[in-house]
């Protein structure tokens, strides 16, 4: 969503924005804006749509300034327009204010400065910040900024500038995130590290209250409480060139190749081979507590979501947990079974969803014991949470997830295997899990080498607008995800099915005009499958399979086939998966659509 950059340094600012803000594209937004101060004025540009608008309109002007700001909003409050778009400013235009978040007593806030004076000029929450600094400014902006921000309720991740203190800018964050990168003379700051990777890889995670004023030279982190906090900087384990295309037409088709070494960074150093069991250092504090557990509740949303869905037939074979998903916001509206001892697993790529931590505080206030999946180190989630385990993905650029999640299938199995051996799980069945676990990679790998067919095969469907994805048992979670992934990035629409609700309705929609993609991978319910896929094939439906390398008999009743190495039943599914990511891709290439910044969608959904 909303994405935030400041640079303040020795080299000129603007071009640092401007690729910050390129950077921060693949989060989704609908207008961009930047704020420097040049010879003691604040100057800003923004503009509803694209970055490069903003770049062209820049060329033009170009400033010349060591300071300053820039954003990327997804509208909220108010539709994206200049009058909408970041940097705010108070009305003498001397203090500009970037934010994400929402100021959620806004209108109360805007009703009492209207009355004292102020004027607005925009319908956005973030303008009162700015008015409050004003009303709140003696010549200290550090201090004006805490007095304004304890007034405001809701969450924030801020960035201020003045036009009196052209060497300093301060930063605030509540809730939405804000990370200080610490350069050679320059400080930065971001919603995301992907935004400065390439000037600094120290950074400082800022925590819920902290005030930091930057100088080119120093950060000094208060508290809003008026407290100082002492916080080193910390190497970060992404790499500048992980954001990077190299050579990938786009990231989604970069990250989607990927996953043989995500699989293999999430295995790393946890599979112990001989005593067939998981080592997850990220759950030691916590293993005692997860001996004794009966009963764990997953809560996600999205992809994640379906990687719960996953897990949770995996943690029933493997344990014998209670085990329950949630769709993150849909779980307040239920009276759930969490009490003190239940464990909650919150699932999350970025760590920032803000319906999935609200879920979570929800459980805490239950007395549940916090877990986190997340892949982005020193998110939200993963300072909320009492343990948990990281992805070591890298960054995923791509709106539409992919290498994330069979990352986390791949370690959702790795904590039940981890659970499952302190129960019932023989040391024999460990080993198999861990060997099976360890043929991932390989097996990823040898999907992707039929990338040129399943091109083929998405360009032969490409023009149908409806499509049936279908799953027994661990394939049905990956059918509701190989739909999600064709509607997100070619907006054909595709409905996921557990095959054998096929014939409670679905069965109607089915003709020639409507294909189904089944997942027929060889377990327990493949012969089901199997009648499933002759039930469409006799209504004349034309049907891709994903099959099982050396089952012939499906190519009996399936149009196109695409083929998996065998490998425990529970695994299988995860090299599957790859192959409906890149049926999703080529079709959305086929069809022309923007595949990393699908319309209406955004990478971190950071409102409820
Ligand atoms: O960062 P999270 O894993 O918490 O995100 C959850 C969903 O917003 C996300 O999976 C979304 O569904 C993606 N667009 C899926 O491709």
């Amino acid at each position: 969503m909303c994405g935030i950059v400041g640079y303040i340094g020795n080299k000129h600012a603007v071009p640092i924005l401007l690729e910050g803000l390129h950077r921060l594209e693949y989060r989704g937004y609908d207008s961009a804006g930047i704020a420097v101060i040049e010879r003691g004025e604040l100057c800003r540009v923004r503009m509803p749509g694209k970055v490069n608008s903003l770049v062209a309109q820049l060329a033009e002007r170009p400033f010349e300034s060591t300071i300053g700001m820039g954003h990327t909003r997804w509208a909220t409050h108010g539709k994206p327009s200049e009058a909408n778009a970041h940097p705010h400013a108070n009305g003498d235009e001397t203090i500009m204010v970037v934010h994400n978040g929402i100021i959620e007593n806004y209108q109360t806030l805007r009703e009492q400065l209207s009355a004292r004076g102020y004027r607005f000029s925009s319908e956005t929450d973030t303008e009162v910040v700015a008015h409050l600094i004003e009303d709140e400014y003696t010549g200290d902006l550090t201090q004006a900024v805490k007095r304004a921000l304890r007034k405001v309720t809701g969450t924030y991740g801020l960035v201020v500038m003045h036009a009196q203190h052209p060497r300093e800018m301060v930063a605030a964050r509540r809730g939405s995130p804000m990370v200080l990168g610490v350069g050679d003379h320059e400080m930065l700051l971001a919603s995301d590290v992907a935004a400065f990777l390439r000037l600094t890889d120290r950074v400082v995670y800022l925590e819920d209250d902290d005030i930091v004023t930057l100088r080119a030279d120093e950060y000094v982190i208060d508290t809003l409480a008026d407290k100082h906090v002492e916080r080193e900087a910390e190497r970060i384990e992404w790499q500048a060139d992980e954001v990077e295309l190299n050579g990938f037409r786009h990231y989604m088709l970069k990250e989607i190749h990927e996953q043989p070494d995500t699989i293999t960074n999430a295995l790393r150093g946890r599979l112990i081979a001989s005593e067939g069991i998981a080592h997850l250092g990220g759950l030691d504090k916590v293993l005692n507590h997860l001996k004794e557990a009966q009963h764990l509740v997953i809560v996600s949303c999205g992809t994640s979501y379906y990687a719960g869905l996953y897990a949770r037939y995996v943690f029933e074979r493997l344990t014998d947990l209670v085990v329950e998903v949630e769709i993150a916001s849909e779980m307040r509206y239920r009276k759930t079974n969490i009490r003190p001892g239940t464990v909650v697993l919150g699932i999350s790529q970025s760590g920032e969803t803000a319906d999935t931590i609200a879920a979570m505080h929800e459980a805490s206030r239950k007395g549940a014991l916090l877990l986190g999946l997340v892949n982005v180190v020193g998110s939200t989630m993963s300072r909320i949470t009492e343990a948990g385990v990281y992805n070591h993905g890298g960054p995923e650029i791509g709106v539409a997830s992919t290498k994330i999640f069979t990352s986390q299938c791949a370690i959702l199995v790795m904590i039940a295997l981890l659970l499952g051996r302190f129960k019932h799980l023989a040391v024999t069945d460990g080993m198999e899990i861990v060997a099976g676990l360890e043929r991932l990679p390989t097996h990823i790998s040898t999907v992707l080498k039929q990338a040129d067919a399943i091109r083929s095969i998405a360009a032969s469907y490409a023009q149908y607008d409806n499509f049936l994805f279908l799953g027994r048992k661990y394939n049905y979670p990956m059918a509701l995800e190989g739909a999600l992934k064709l509607k997100e990035i070619s907006y054909i629409h595709a409905e996921g099915c557990a095959a054998g609700e096929m014939k409670h309705g679905f069965i109607a929609m089915i003709d020639q005009r409507f294909p189904t993609v089944c997942l027929a991978t060889k377990d327990m319910t493949y012969d089901k499958v199997l009648s499933n896929m002759q039930e469409i094939k006799s209504r004349g439906g034309k049907m891709i399979a994903i099959a099982t390398e050396g089952d012939e008999e499906i190519a009996e009743v399936a149009d196109d086939i695409i083929y998996t190495p065998p490998n425990l039943d529970f695994l299988q599914p995860i090299p599957a998966v790859v192959a409906l990511q890149l049926f999703a891709y080529y079709c959305a290439i086929e069809r022309d659509c923007d595949i990393d910044q699908p319309r209406n969608l955004a990478k971190s959904v950071t409102v409820e």
